[in-house]
């Protein structure tokens, strides 16, 4: 039932169940209540730059194929073929003038000029003499989302008919995801999808991650050997380096929240990172200069990682990237990275951000591989019967949050707090427990 979902999380108390991370009901649950339902980043334009382009996502469990038609809209439909469910797209990307399934042949199309609905059904084998010419072809068309976005290139969808605006259900979690979106000194857009996107599968609940990335500074000692080593984002000075104020930063009632950094706001202010690298160095001061010079009052806080509900995170300074956390059994998640560079930079920055994220984030990163370590262990640790009975504890910081003035309900806690987890969770319980968008999004 509905009430016994939202009885698993007590975010007043700090309390979550461990039902929520190991239980196949709960799962299948999650997919129905809060996948079938939330806007989910699906890719990004400049993975599919051609008409006819596409990239094979997925939406919860369902397979779905982002593409670009001739007109150069962008569509969301389902992989999976009308007739006997065949998958259409079995690559990850590719260009295709139609989708033709490869089990009996029935082809899709969403050129604007053969039909009048993308995805429609175009070509059927033996439609004149196995079917008599009796088949409505207009009504096995692939399924289509019916609410897709483009949001400074990133791409969202909704299967939810009723679903609000995207920009309602980001809030004013907007100021801050455009930091990983907009160009890198700050003007509008401006960023494409940089190499290929990484895919990994972990066998943890998908729920870790974006409780990682929503601002858990606490799990500074995974990542010590990285700081010793001096390969992360402080350039050798440790991840705690004091210069560098931070917070946390949560939307309550949206779900999302980040981890922020209060910026060097003077010109000069600029933090070496590429000393090895003068051309690399000499971009990213002057880009620092720029940022400084357009952002004006929004250089106040930085992102430095950040969720949106549900399964969404970014990094909005260097290095920007996307991730996403698809869910695949209540116990093993598929984790994707997108990175991130400014289109026009040179190809020397970008080379020298490539291999940055090479050795930072993706399944060999150093940072990463310590996180994907934690939370299998968790997972597989919280799945034996006597362990799975003891809640997880998320008490930290509870109380000790602060509004901030301008900023649509939004709280404040210091660098180290699990104010955010308790408002993702309660977040969760929220969509688990089937509120109405009403009473999701209040006017
Ligand atoms: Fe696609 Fe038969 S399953 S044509």
């Amino acid at each position: 039932q509905p009430e016994s979902y939202a009885s698993l999380v007590d975010a007043d108390q700090g309390i979550v169940s461990r039902e929520v991370f190991v239980n196949q009901e709960v799962f299948e649950q999650e997919i129905a209540r809060i996948f079938a339902r939330a806007w989910l980043f699906v890719g990004h334009e400049s993975l599919i730059p051609n008409p006819d382009d596409y990239f094979v996502s997925r939406m919860g469990m369902d397979s779905v194929i982002l593409t670009r038609d001739r007109q150069g809209n962008i569509h969301v439909l389902l992989n999976s073929c009308m007739h006997r469910g065949m998958k259409l797209c079995r690559h990850d990307q590719g260009n295709a003038r139609a989708l033709t399934c490869p089990y009996h042949g029935w082809s899709y199309s969403t050129d604007g000029q053969l039909v009048e609905t993308p995805g429609e059904l175009v070509g059927v084998p033996g439609l004149a003499t196995h079917y008599h010419g009796q088949l409505d072809k207009k009504a096995w068309g692939l399924v289509r989302c019916p609410n897709v976005v483009n949001y400074k290139g990133t791409i969202w969808a909704s299967w939810d008919k009723e679903a609000p605006p995207f920009l309602d259900y980001l809030g004013d979690m907007k100021f801050y995801l455009d930091a990983a979106l907009d160009h890198r000194d700050g003007r509008e857009g401006g960023s494409e999808v940089f190499g290929g996107v990484q895919k990994w599968r972990v066998k943890c609940n998908w729920k870790f991650a974006p409780e990682n990335f929503i601002g858990d500074m606490y799990h500074d000692i995974s990542h010590r050997s990285v700081d010793l080593v001096g390969i992360g984002p402080s350039a050798g000075k440790g991840r705690r380096d004091a210069s560098r104020r931070r917070m946390t930063i949560g939307f309550p009632g949206l779900g999302h929240g980040l981890l922020g950094q209060l910026p060097h706001t003077a010109e000069d202010d600029y933090v070496p990172l590429y000393t090895k690298h003068p051309e690399v160095e000499a971009y990213f001061r002057e880009v620092h200069a720029a940022r400084v010079r357009n952002l004006g009052d929004r250089m106040r806080v930085q992102t430095s990682v950040g969720t949106i509900f549900p399964n969404m995170s970014f990094h909005g300074r260097q290095p920007r990237t996307i991730a996403v956390f698809h869910p695949i059994g209540p116990t093993e998640m598929e984790m994707w990275r997108f990175y991130l560079v400014d289109k026009d930079a040179p190809q020397a920055v970008k080379d020298a951000t490539r291999h940055y994220y090479l050795r930072y984030s993706g399944p060999a990163g150093m940072t990463e591989s310590d996180d994907l370590e934690n939370w299998s262990y968790a997972t597989e640790a919280s799945k034996a019967p006597l362990a799975r009975q003891h809640a997880y504890n998320y008490q930290m910081g509870l109380g000790h949050a602060q509004p901030i003035k301008d900023l649509r309900g939004a709280v404040q806690s210091g660098d180290v707090s699990e104010e955010n987890q308790r408002i993702f969770y309660s977040r969760w319980a929220d969509f688990m427990t089937g509120k109405s968008w009403a009473d999701l999004i209040p006017g």
